[in-house]
């Protein structure tokens, strides 16, 4: 019997290319959607693939149980979890209002951390498995205009971390994804900034026009193919004994040996120089 994986988040990006590379490496895929009327193009993807769409929103404590109440029915185990469901929030910090704020760790961390909490029963029945949570760069590094989102990442590794321990002892094998930036909706259809992000009055005005203007350029020249994320996270499933952390894509490098071997006070310095560079009086 194949293996059951389900995976948050599959309407675009790597939710949505984890579900189809995981089927054709011959998991039995329960593919999460926020909404299940918009499974159009997961559908179109994985076409007689071994893939099935289902309603589930994070957030929502009644989805949660249903949809794993539904694939231990249907399948009688589920063995691997992949919490890819996630939100971004552009803003500096003092511009971003509570509700904001609350909105991104209620998907990116308590989302995740209810996600794995209902299918731990399932994985744990099942003799183990793993749990991918999808973290980021800035779950390692904090950058301006970012922190919200940074933030919730943090604390998802931080939850990741303390999982990885006290998991093991069940065979239950958690894993961080680490990426860089790649080309998916979240920087197109599902890009997110907080609503004083461009108050003319505001006291970050002279930074807002030139960090999108970066920001843009950066996603432009540097923003890689998802697929590499999605390869990476079904050879995770497979692996019987991953690492922790799986820093992947562009940047990764050079933000790993800063973060290594440069002490903070310098990466302090670049940070300012950058703000400087970038202010427009
Ligand atoms: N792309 C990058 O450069 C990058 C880098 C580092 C980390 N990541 C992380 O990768 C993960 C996937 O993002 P992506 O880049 O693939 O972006 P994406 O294409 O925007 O995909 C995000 C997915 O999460 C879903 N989602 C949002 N809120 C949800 C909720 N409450 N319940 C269930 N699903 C929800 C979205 O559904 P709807 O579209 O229907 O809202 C969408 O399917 C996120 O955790 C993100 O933080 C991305």
């Amino acid at each position: 019997m194949s293996e059951t994986v389900l995976i948050t988040g599959c309407r675009s990006g790597f939710g949505l290319g984890t579900a189809v590379a995981a089927a054709r490496a011959g998991f039995t895929v329960y593919a999460g959607l926020r909404d299940l009327a918009t499974a159009e193009d997961l559908e179109r993807a994985a076409e007689g693939l071994d893939v099935t769409p289902l309603q589930l929103d994070v957030t929502q404590a009644h989805q949660r149980e249903a949809a794993v109440a539904r694939i231990l029915d249907e399948r009688g185990r589920l063995d691997h979890l992949v919490n890819n469901a996630g939100i971004a929030l552009g803003g500096f910090l003092e511009q971003i209002e509570e509700d904001e704020l609350r909105r991104v760790f209620e998907v990116n961390v308590f989302g995740a951390w209810a996600m794995t909490k209902a299918c731990l029963p399932g994985l744990r029945d099942g003799g183990g498995g793993s749990v991918v949570m999808v973290s980021s760069m800035s779950g390692r590094m904090a950058l301006p205009t970012l922190g919200a989102y940074a933030g919730s990442k943090f604390a998802l590794e931080g939850l990741g971390e303390a999982w990885r321990h006290e998991l093991k002892p069940f065979g239950i094998r958690v894993v961080l994804i680490e990426p860089g930036a790649y080309r998916t909706d979240i920087f197109e259809r599902n890009r997110n900034v907080c609503r004083r992000y461009d108050d003319p009055q505001g006291p970050y005005v002279p930074w807002v026009r030139s960090g999108d203007r970066l920001h843009r350029k950066i996603v432009e020249r540097l923003a890689g193919d998802p697929a590499e994320v999605c390869d990476h996270i079904v050879r995770c499933l497979r692996d019987p004994s991953p690492p922790l952390r799986h820093p992947i894509g562009p940047l990764a490098r050079p933000r790993a040996t800063l973060r290594n071997f440069v002490p903070f006070a310098a990466v302090e310095l670049i940070m300012e120089r950058l703000l400087s560079w970038a202010r427009e009086d």
